[in-house]
Parts: structure tokens; C-alpha cells; sequence
């Protein structure tokens, strides 16, 4: 008991006791969500469940579009985003233009690949259209004139039909690369 009333009493081991404390503190905030598997912490926007998996997203009955390809389009909500703290549900994310033959359908993101524009789809001439630096785009999104300023065609996503649904994993791309990087 002496020897522990005189480490107590003694400045320099109080400052010790103080530092070591702290350390051991901050290493058990640090190290807290990888022991408990909490995964929001380290979940991006488009991660659901701690993997890098993009969630599927609803986005339109089969029925509601043309069966010779006719593009139309549909604005992406996303049922759940989370950040570090919050979840949040029904997020407005982008558009898509989507295509059908038969049952097949393909997805275009609506955001121009060159630097962010809204594309259009022109009826009369049946194509897609940038009006920010005139890319023309054809109907399976390939770049159509020669002196477009976007580097790759429309970016396509994963898109799957299930019980007369169009589902989506809709993702936004790095702009004005030829590659098509996934932004998360
Ligand atoms: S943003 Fe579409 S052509 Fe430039």
C-alpha cells in the first residue's frame, strides 16, 4: 500500500498512467468495429452487406417497356444507403435508359461518359445524343461520330429480369477515360 500511495502521489507515473490510458482507449475505438463485424463503419454508399457487392436495384416492370428495343427512360432510387452513421432509404441516384428484345434487357447510364451530361435519346434519328459536346451514341451505346470528344461508348451495367421485373446494379464510372472504372 505504501509503495501504490507513492506511485499515486508521484507526478511523472500519474503523466505515464494518463498517456497509457489514452493509447489503450483509442486502440479500443480503432479496433472496435473489426472485433464486433459492425460493417457500417466501413461500408461505402452502394455496399449492403460488407462485401464489394453492388446492390440490385428495382427499377421497372418488363411489361412497361417496347419490345423492338425502343430505349426509355427510368430514374434510379436506391432503397438503402448508408454512410458511416446513418442509413438512409430512398435516394434518388441517377437514370437509365433501358432497352428490351424479348426478354432481354440492357441498361445505359444516362450520364454522359465524356464529362457528366444527361444524354438524350432522339427518336427521330433513333440514337442517343450529348448535347454538351456533341457525342452521338448508337442504340448498343457505341460512340457514332468520329470527332467525339468521349473516349468510350455509354456505360452499361449488370441488369438481370426476375419475375417480371427489371433489376439493376447501377453504378456511376471515372469520366473521360476510355476505361470504364467503377467511382465506388
Ligand atoms: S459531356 Fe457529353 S459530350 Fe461532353
Amino acid at each position: 500500500m505504501p509503495q501504490d500511495n507513492e506511485q499515486a502521489n508521484n507526478p511523472g507515473d500519474r503523466r505515464k498512467f494518463i498517456v497509457i490510458s489514452t493509447i489503450g482507449a483509442s486502440a479500443a475505438c480503432a479496433l472496435f468495429p473489426f472485433v464486433t463485424g459492425i460493417p457500417s463503419v466501413l461500408d461505402p454508399v452502394t455496399r449492403e452487406d460488407g462485401n464489394a457487392k453492388v446492390p440490385w436495384t428495382k427499377v421497372a416492370a418488363l411489361a412497361s417497356l417496347p419490345e423492338d428495343g425502343t430505349p426509355t427512360k427510368f430514374e434510379v432510387v436506391l432503397a438503402k444507403v448508408k454512410d458511416a452513421w446513418t442509413t438512409y432509404t430512398d435516394i434518388p441516384a441517377g437514370a437509365v435508359y433501358l432497352t428490351r428484345k424479348g426478354d432481354e434487357v440492357v441498361s445505359y447510364n444516362l450520364r454522359c461518359p465524356h464529362l457528366g451530361c444527361a444524354i438524350d435519346y432522339r427518336k427521330d434519328s433513333n440514337d442517343y445524343f450529348c448535347p454538351c459536346h456533341n457525342s452521338t451514341y448508337g442504340l448498343d451505346g457505341s460512340v457514332t461520330n468520329d470527332d467525339s470528344p468521349s473516349p468510350r461508348g455509354m456505360d452499361t451495367m449488370e441488369t438481370k429480369v426476375e419475375d417480371g421485373q427489371v433489376w439493376i446494379q447501377f453504378q456511376q464510372f471515372r469520366p473521360n477515360v476510355a476505361e470504364k472504372i467503377p467511382l465506388s
